[in-house]
């Protein structure tokens, strides 16, 4: 028997469908607008496909991955998403304790609905993703609380000028509390969002917190090559989830070009879509040094809490080892330039 569903990973947007509250499973779920790129994103993986590599002898391959210096158990790691505390009761704090205990490093939202300080005593390997706001100085107590609570990265998010249009959110923002909502962020969670973000903000902020910066949001490459020169520490290929941009395009469409235009400069990181080892390897194949996943761990934490996002990681882990046995591959980064010939990709 063939078809999705038959997997506890596969069927897990649908098990989450039957436990959350629907205004929150609908809330995690939505696009922008008609969800056009939120729904393009899986099948944008799968258009793709692997001329695989034979006489290779690989049994047991090593999935280590390096993450800003931090060796990870895979190449995994859990994107920044808003409201946890819907999912399940211990919220942010719950997924950073599954992020150590999966090895996995975790983004915190600025948006998060549990302290920095509580998340930081998981001993979870954080960085926190910011949002600048138009007055930059609003976000320094953040940032310090950030430094102070032991975050190791800081991702500034570049495609949110303004939160784009969502449709029918009223009932979940009906029934969340607003401490919530104010957990880190105080007086600034009201305040106006940079439109002015440029390549000075990533400097400001290795300077103010002494981390490395990535950038999240990059479509195009010659943004990721000035995101560079400005000094990030790696670059984020992302469409926010199809959250943002309606009409963004697909990110598995355009990490390869932006991986080639970095050249090995730094790591590039990818989201988007991303459900099943298969899709891991084809974003392993067009260059990813880092995938980052959204809703599954958001959809595992509401099905099963901390066990739950063990089990979504360690089940991806296993689905990308089989794929890289079979395709002849010991570690991920030997999964580079396996891609079958197609437009604007890798050739063989
Ligand atoms: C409910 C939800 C909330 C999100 N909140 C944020 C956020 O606060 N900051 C941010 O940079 N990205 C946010 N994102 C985008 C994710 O970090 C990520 O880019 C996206 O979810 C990846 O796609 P996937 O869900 O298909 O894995 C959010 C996504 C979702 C689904």
């Amino acid at each position: 028997m063939t078809g999705p569903g038959l997997t506890w990973l596969a069927s897990l947007e649908e098990q989450a469908r039957r436990t959350l509250p629907p205004e929150v499973f609908r809330y995690y779920m939505q696009g922008a607008r008609d969800s056009v790129a939120a729904a393009e994103a899986r099948g944008a993986w799968t258009r793709f496909k692997v001329a695989p590599r034979i006489f290779a002898d690989v049994r047991d391959p090593d999935l280590a991955t390096d993450f800003l210096g931090w060796t990870a158990t895979s190449p995994f790691g859990i994107a920044p998403t808003t409201l946890q505390r819907a999912a399940d009761p211990g919220g942010e704090v719950t997924m950073a304790a599954a992020a150590r205990s999966s090895g996995v490093p975790v983004v915190v939202s600025s948006n998060a609905t549990a302290s920095f300080a509580d998340i930081g005593a998981t001993g979870a390997n954080w960085w926190l993703q910011a949002y600048l706001p138009a007055d930059r100085s609003l976000a320094v107590p953040m940032l310090a609380a950030a430094v102070e609570a032991g975050a190791r990265a800081v991702v500034l998010t570049v495609d949110t000028p303004v939160v784009a249009t969502k449709y029918d959110q009223g009932a979940v923002w009906r029934s969340t509390p607003a401490a919530w909502v104010r957990a880190n962020l105080g007086t600034a969670a009201d305040a106006p969002k940079a439109q002015n973000l440029g390549p000075a903000d990533i400097g400001w902020l290795r300077d103010l917190t002494g981390l490395p910066v990535v950038v999240k949001g990059v479509l195009r490459p010659e943004a990721a090559a000035a995101a560079v020169i400005a000094g990030a520490a790696a670059v984020w290929v992302s469409n926010h989830g199809g959250r943002q941009l309606d009409a963004a395009v697909a990110t598995a469409d355009v990490l390869g070009a932006v991986v080639e235009r970095i050249g090995g400069a730094v790591p590039v990181y990818v989201d988007g879509g991303v459900r099943s080892g298969i899709d891991a390897l084809i974003a392993l194949a067009l260059g990813a040094s880092g995938i980052f996943l959204g809703r599954p761990p958001l959809f595992a934490l509401a099905c099963a809490s901390e066990e739950g996002v063990r089990r979504l990681f360690s089940d991806l882990a296993e689905e990308l080892a089989e794929a890289l046995v079979l395709s002849g591959c010991a570690t991920p980064r030997e999964s580079r330039g396996l891609l079958a010939p197609r437009t604007g990709t890798t050739a063989l």
